[in-house]
Formats: structure tokens, sequence, C-alpha cells
């Protein structure tokens, strides 16, 4: 670890006690001009640390920048080892995390960015990602054989994310069939979940859970087509760090024991789409019926107009708010 990284490291730790550039020196084993380097490097990348005399260094509340060390002082116990690889700016995490897990990745490495250049969504859509507005992260998991069904595991990422912020702050997100979380009707965070096989073996080598949320970007910065769609979280004293480790003790909590039947009553209180009326296309057309329920796969079933009853496993459905 660099020394700028420990320096950081410290200031989180050492939270709202300040701490002297002799402390640091003394326990990172380096001189005092090396900390000031240190403390002036992370300005410049835009920590605020405040200086008081006599005292020392602190980290200025209002810093909301991710970081490998401030994720991991809010990580439970259990979870403290995971490798977390931060970067300023990406294509997409999720296409950087395939690579990586071809090539070896740990279980449970992570990978988050302050922006994505091409955030992937599902069915080739793209994920507006701007730089320090959002959580764009991504999660490789090598399943065992303890993992009960791998399509579950979306269904889970949804549920963890929910509690995290259920948890973290005063806010009661809602899900939309099939991982969409949506806040006051607006979609505040997308899931997309992928897979790395091994053609020989017919097996799932890894999974890549892509979690994006828009944190504070605010109404005027979507794009055009976006803007009746998307919002954004808004949490009030909650930093990003504090919410993607809230989301990681969550999902890492139960993600090799889930029980399904608990898991699909928690996921079904949380949706919001049961008896509403929506649409879907399949085929190319477009079919009108009511959501009736979600069933022990996740699938949902529906109530069509003209008085059949479907099970839909994956897809897109569009709602009618106004019912
Ligand atoms: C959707 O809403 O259709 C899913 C969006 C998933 C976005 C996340 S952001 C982190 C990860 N990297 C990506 O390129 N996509 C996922």
């Amino acid at each position: 670890m660099s020394v700028k990284s420990e320096v950081l490291n410290l200031l989180e730790q050492s939270g709202e006690r300040p701490i002297s550039g002799q402390e640091m020196a003394e326990k990172l084993l380096v001189s005092r001009s090396a900390i000031w380097k240190a403390v002036n490097s992370l300005r410049e990348d835009g920590y605020i640390i405040n200086a008081t005399t006599n005292k020392g260094y602190i980290l200025g509340k209002e810093n909301d920048l991710i970081s490998e060390q401030g994720i991991k002082q809010y990580l439970d116990i259990s979870n403290k080892k995971i490798q977390i690889h931060t970067y300023k700016t990406i294509t997409s995490t999720n296409t950087m995390a395939k690579k990586m897990a071809i090539e070896g990745a740990l279980d449970r490495t992570i990978l988050i960015a302050e922006e994505q250049t091409q955030g992937r969504g599902r069915y080739g859509k793209s994920f507006f990602s701007p730089s320090g507005s959002g959580i764009y992260m991504s999660i490789i998991i090598k399943p065992n054989l303890n993992l009960e069904d791998p399509q579950l595991i979306t269904i889970y990422t949804a549920v963890s994310v929910c509690r995290a912020i259920e948890k973290l702050t005063v806010l009661s997100p809602k899900i939309k069939w099939v991982n969409d979380i949506f806040l006051n009707k607006k979609k505040i965070c997308g899931i997309l979940t992928e897979a790395t096989s091994d053609f020989e073996s017919r097996t799932i080598e890894s999974i890549i859970i892509g979690i994006g949320i828009n944190i504070s970007t605010r109404e005027e910065d979507f794009p055009q087509e976006l803007l009746s769609i998307a919002g954004s979280l808004f949490p009030k004293d909650v930093t990003r760090n504090k919410l993607i480790a809230g989301i990681l003790n969550e999902l890492f909590i139960g993600i090799n024991n889930m029980n399904r039947e608990e898991l699909i009553n928690e996921y079904k209180a949380r949706s919001f789409v049961l008896g509403m009326d929506i649409s879907y296309d399949k085929n190319g057309e477009i079919i009108y019926g009511k959501a009736v329920d979600i069933n022990q796969n996740g699938n949902l079933v529906v109530k069509t107009r003209d008085g059949k009853t479907e099970i839909l496993n994956s897809g897109e459905i569009s709602i009618k708010w106004d019912r």
C-alpha cells in the first residue's frame, strides 16, 4: 500500500479525532514530509482535509469520494479481506469484471468507478453513469455448490440494495420486476447480472453482479430520454462509501445460503407491481394485463385482458401508473 493510501486509511479510521502528522509518520514509519506530501496529493484528488493547529488533520465530513479505505471501515469483519478495485473512470465495471474473472479474479472481488464511459444496462441498453454522482459497482462471485439457483442472485441483489438503503436512510425504495429499484415512481437503480461459463464443463465459472445507483444526479443533468424515467436517491448524511459497504454486507451475509421462500416473500413485500395494470411485448405484440403474483422461481404471473394466465420469466414490463 502506498503512503498516500495509508494516510487516507488513518484519516478514515480516526474519524472526528484529529491526527497529527507526527503520529501518522510514527505509525507508518515514514518522515513527516512524506505525510505532508501524501496529504497534499489527497487534496489534489479532491479530498477535503482540514488542518487544526497543534492537533492535526481531520477528514472533512463533506467528503464523498469512493475509496477502498472508506468502504472497508464500514464492512463487517468477515468481509474485510475482500479485494476492492476503484477507478476514477472506466468503460464499464461489468466489462472489466468479466475480463478479470476470466483471468482468475478471486470470489468477491469488487470493482467500483466514479464514472463509466460505456455503462451497460440490460438488453443492450446503455446506463448513464456521470462522474461523482452515482455508484457503479460490479461484484465477481465464484458460485460454489451451495449456491441454490444463480437466477435467484439477481432477486437477492435487489433485496440487498433495498435493505441497505432502508437501514441507512429513512427512504423506502420499491422493486419493479425483475430488478429495477424505484423511489417516488422514478428508477434510481438498475442491476445487470452476467455470467462467464466454462464451455468444456458447461458450468458457470463466475457471476458478475453489476449495480448502478443514481445517488445525486440532478434532474436537469439526465439526458432528455431519461427525464421522465430516472431519479436519484439523494440520501441524507450517508456517504457513498457507507452505502456501498452496506450493500456488500447485506449481499454477502446470505448469498451462499439463500432461503427461497423467505427471499421471495421479502422481494414481494417490496414489489410495487403486484395488482397493477401492466403491458409487455410478446414477440412483437403488446399484451395488456394485471400483475397478480411472483412465484417461487421469481417469475411474474400475469392475468391478461383476455383472461389467460401468463408466466413471465424475463423481459421488461411497462407500468400504467394512473389506474
Ligand atoms: C439496467 O438498468 O438495465 C441495468 C443497469 C446496470 C448498471 C450497472 S453500473 C455497474 C455495472 N457496469 C455496467 O456497465 N453496468 C452495471
